[in-house]
């Protein structure tokens, strides 16, 4: 974007910000965190309220970094960047590695995103979100009244898109790679062959899953250690878990490449599979699939340079217009978390998922105004109806005019390696475990992404999201994605790779990770922890951890008509790297799992 066009509109908004700011008096109300000379505290006014989801300690490295979600794909990681593998090395072996440890969400049988920038400073992304198969058609959930077959996108073997983590996983390598492709893939078929001790929370959710398990994938033993039927077994925590089948899957893929998982024997199961299940996917939709390159979002944010996720995803044009709609205001001096902080940042989310169900959808189908969506004047006009009185009701609040324009369970990784190359990828089944369908004798678990296209507009997915025509299923089309692998750079040098799955508040946890480092002064792994919060439009409330606002922010908040709902539950699986001023990674993982960040 044009560097005058940016300053234009910082000035611009600044000065909206400063005159808001002055004629309106906010109250600020709550717990604060302070930056205090480098020195990361937080004041407790409040002492009911702790900020922070746990006192976890961000990890420290000199030589690389690895967050993830799972111990053992963040040690296989960091294995491969100590046997001088580079960022991009170690990402496809984590993906891999995730696909075997983490089977509800690390995959072979979904897609992704991946944002990478070189020590150089150039970017790339790349888009391997699963399609729509050739036979899909645009209303192919709805029955003869036109009402939506409730289930059939989100549950068995039509809610599959054709895959697209192996492809992903086949051009990054062959475009940055350094190590050989049968090195980065060895520790998944390891792990696969071998088995790996569960976590308790591995055992909890494959126990979780039997009934549904055995329902869609009858007679079937895929990732068992013995021949036990899979309802009798109750996984416990250290149990070895082997999976025979994904063990020669993994095998084909490190043997071949790509045709190991897109031609021969996998695509023929995955094919037998499909038609077992009246599923869509052929083996002509396998061959036929490919990622796609594609040109990064880049966008200053004060000293800051923001590098994410163009359509697909609909994650990083959102996480830049909630950014640039609150850069005006002073979210430092009123603190974090404080009723005025939030009030502003609720009203910018209410607009953007608004402008999300309008207008994104696949760019290689429609026609993405991402320029104007981000604009100052654009983000401007969507503004003059905020008032510090009373919250806007989303009834009135409609995607914006341009002219001429008519589960939490996803998985974040993020990378750094000595050199400075920098990775950050977010990838999914969609739904936990996926459609729940196991590839018979290929043993991975296919997605139920068909789920994030709009199947009817107006009518939300499993997230709660709305779209419209923009995102409508149509064959061999990707469908939308809040997933924002996003990284930062401060006066030019990497600052920091951000990301979390969590469905549609993947983009407000996000954003809030970003402003609770650069505006509220916490370190990586303090952002991390701080409890979150999230708006989406519609339904017009805003959910928030336990803790997140104090009673004073509460109180504030509903005496201007906010309808606020405590989660039982928690928001993010953030995993980060900070590069601190001496230069030095500060690895951040998410406390409220199994997020481990590894280092050297
Ligand atoms: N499947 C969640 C997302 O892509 O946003």
């Amino acid at each position: 974007m044009n560097q005058r066009f940016i300053l234009y509109f910082s000035v611009l908004l600044l000065a909206a910000g400063i005159n808001a700011c002055k004629t309106q008096s906010p109250t600020t109300s709550g717990t604060s965190v302070t930056q205090s000379q480098g020195v990361y505290q937080y004041r407790d006014e409040d002492p009911t309220v702790k900020p922070f989801f746990s006192d976890r300690v961000g990890v420290t490295g000199r030589n690389g970094m690895v967050a993830s979600a799972h111990p053992e794909a963040s040690q296989v990681g960091l294995s491969i960047l100590q046997a001088g593998g580079n960022a991009v090395d170690a990402a496809v072996a984590v993906q891999f590695a995730l696909a075997v440890v983490y089977p509800g969400a690390g995959n072979i049988g979904g897609g992704g995103f991946m944002v990478y920038r070189d020590n150089a400073g150039k970017a790339y992304t790349l888009d391997y979100r699963e399609k729509a198969p050739g036979k899909a058609s645009q209303n192919m959930y709805l029955d003869s009244a036109g009402n939506v077959r409730q289930g059939l996108s989100t549950s068995g073997h039509l809610a599959s898109g054709v895959p697209g983590s192996v492809d992903g996983m086949a051009e990054a390598h062959k475009r940055f790679g350094k190590l050989t492709w049968a090195q980065v893939v060895q520790p998944a078929v390891d792990l696969a062959a071998k088995g790996f001790a569960l976590t308790e929370r591995d055992a909890l959710g494959l126990n979780r899953i039997k009934t549904d398990l055995n329902t869609i994938n009858p007679g079937k033993s895929y990732f068992l250690k013995s021949t036990v039927p899979t309802d009798t077994i109750t996984w416990h925590k250290g149990d070895l878990f082997v999976q025979a089948d994904l063990a020669k899957t993994m095998q084909r893929i490190q043997s071949q490449g790509r045709a190991g998982f897109y031609e021969g024997e996998t695509a023929r199961l995955l094919a037998e599979e499909m038609v077992r299940g009246n599923g869509l996917i052929t083996e002509e939709d396998l061959k036929n699939y490919h990622s796609a390159w594609r040109e990064p979002i880049q966008a200053k944010y004060k000293e800051y340079n923001v590098i994410t996720m163009p359509p697909t995803s609909s994650g990083g044009v959102a996480l830049l217009q909630m950014m640039r709609f609150t850069e005006p205001y002073p979210l430092r001096r009123w603190g974090w978390n404080r009723d005025s902080t939030v009030q502003v940042m609720i009203e910018a989310e209410r607009r953007v998922y608004a402008d999300r169900a309008k207008f994104l959808g696949d760019p290689d189908f429609v026609k993405v105004p991402v320029s104007q969506l981000i604009s100052p004047d654009y983000l401007k006009s969507r503004w003059t109806d905020f008032s510090w009185a009373k919250a806007t009701d989303s009834r009135n609040v409609k995607g914006g005019s341009i002219p001429g324009y008519e589960s939490l369970e996803t998985t974040h990784f993020s990378v750094v390696d000595k050199d400075g190359n920098a990775v950050s990828i977010t990838t999914t089944l969609n739904g936990g475990y996926g459609s729940r369908v196991v590839v018979g004798g290929a043993g991975f678990f296919m997605n139920n992404e068909m789920d994030d296209f709009s199947v009817k507009p107006g009518v939300p997915n499993m997230f709660g999201l709305i779209g419209n025509q923009a995102n409508a299923i149509a064959p061999n089309k990707r469908m939308l994605s809040s997933m924002t692998p996003t990284i930062l750079e401060k006066n030019g040098k990497l600052f920091m790779v951000v990301g979390t799955p969590g469905g549609s508040t993947i983009i407000t946890s996000v954003y809030q990770t970003i402003l609770n480092v650069i505006e509220h002064g916490m370190t990586m792994q303090q952002a991390v922890n701080a409890l979150k919060f999230h708006h989406q439009w519609l339904p017009d409330k805003t959910i928030f951890e336990n803790g997140a606002f104090s009673d004073a922010t509460i109180q504030a908040l509903q005496n201007r008509s906010y309808v606020l709902e405590k989660l039982t539950n928690t928001l993010g699986r953030m995993d980060c790297v900070l590069i601190r001023p001496d230069g030095s990674y500060e690895g951040a993982s998410d406390p409220r799992a199994d997020n481990t960040a590894r280092g050297y």
